[in-house]
């Protein structure tokens, strides 16, 4: 359960979601036709070890992320998601932006796997153990990313905006902006207040992208939330990691103060990339149906 102020490293609580995340990033790599490729997500896997490389080795075949009413769906979510924003921020390379800033980095790997243009520079926010696993991992190996990449470790529900600015960001300049995976892990206040930081440092011709999800009806909620607790898995805990709420919905806030923004249901995205939408009835349906990825430039 989440409380106040409190935090973790990358095997435990919300950081955990970060490796979660990750692994269904490696399990869509080995696709015959990924829609993505990460090629470090098993590399964190099999460095996290326990569980995280069991599922990787296909010796837990029980974990959430291997079953076909759920695992199958979120790991083609995953894949749908990365190759989304990946989209995004080659456009905004392409526009000329060269800040970028990804919120609650986890174990996005962009800035080792994209291509960045000559004068870019990456500013990665997160926990301060969830960083510093993740620049272990990579460096331990040798991997280096392909730009300035600068660690900013810090909890997103406090003062992030000036910790930005101390690393060197620019806000008279353009910047792109990502939260993926992020806003179900904040309270709808905190939701408000990272939205408005990031309004107030984006120049006009920031681009930012967005996961967003409308919360679950409060008695499906509280019902999952129970069974979860009841069964005592610790490899599924979802429930018992999110806020259940939404300060506004993403294209909405963003629409209204100044930016072009453009909505794509997470169904349709699926569709037009041709993987199976999972039924109303099934584990992921609803998760799947609720979601949207959203993107927006500031004029
Ligand atoms: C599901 S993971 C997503 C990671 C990454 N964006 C991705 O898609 O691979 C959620 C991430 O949000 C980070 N996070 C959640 N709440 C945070 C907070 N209050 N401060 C800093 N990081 C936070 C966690 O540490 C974790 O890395």
């Amino acid at each position: 359960m989440r409380s106040e102020g409190d935090s973790w490293d990358i095997t435990t609580s919300v950081g955990s979601t970060a490796l979660f995340v990750a692994t269904a990033r490696a399990l869509e790599a080995r696709k015959p036709e990924p829609l993505a490729i990460d090629p470090y997500a098993e590399l964190f896997c099999r460095a996290a070890g326990g569980d995280w490389q069991a599922v990787i080795e296909g010796s837990l075949l029980d974990h959430p992320l291997l079953t076909s009413d759920f695992g199958e769906h979120f790991v083609n979510f995953q894949g749908a998601r990365t190759r989304y924003f990946d989209d995004y921020f080659r456009r905004a390379a392409g526009a000329g932006v060269r800040q970028v800033v990804i919120l609650a980095a986890g174990l996005d790997s962009r800035a080792y796997r994209l291509s960045w243009p000559d004068g870019t520079t990456i500013f990665e926010l997160d926990q301060p153990q969830v960083l510093a696993f993740k620049s272990y991992v990579l460096s331990q190996r040798g991997i280096r990313a392909g730009a300035e990449r600068r660690e900013i470790a810090v909890d997103l529900r406090e003062d992030w905006p000036q910790a930005l600015r101390d690393s060197g960001f620019d806000p008279a300049q353009p910047s792109a902006w990502i939260a993926e995976g992020l806003l179900i892990y904040l309270p709808a206040d905190a939701q408000q207040q990272l939205f408005t930081g990031l309004d107030g440092l984006a120049a006009p011709g920031s681009h930012v992208a967005v996961e967003d999800g409308a919360p679950m009806p409060a008695e499906a909620f509280e019902a999952a939330l129970q069974a979860e607790v009841e069964a005592g898995d610790g490899n599924r805990i979802f429930h018992q990691l999110v806020y259940n709420e939404r300060c506004a919905p993403a294209d909405q806030w963003f629409g209204e103060r100044g930016w072009t923004a453009v909505a794509t249901p997470l169904a349709d995205y699926l569709r037009e990339l041709g993987r199976p939408i999972p039924g109303p009835d099934s584990e992921a349906g609803p998760m799947i149906a609720r979601n949207a990825l959203v993107r927006a430039v500031k004029r």
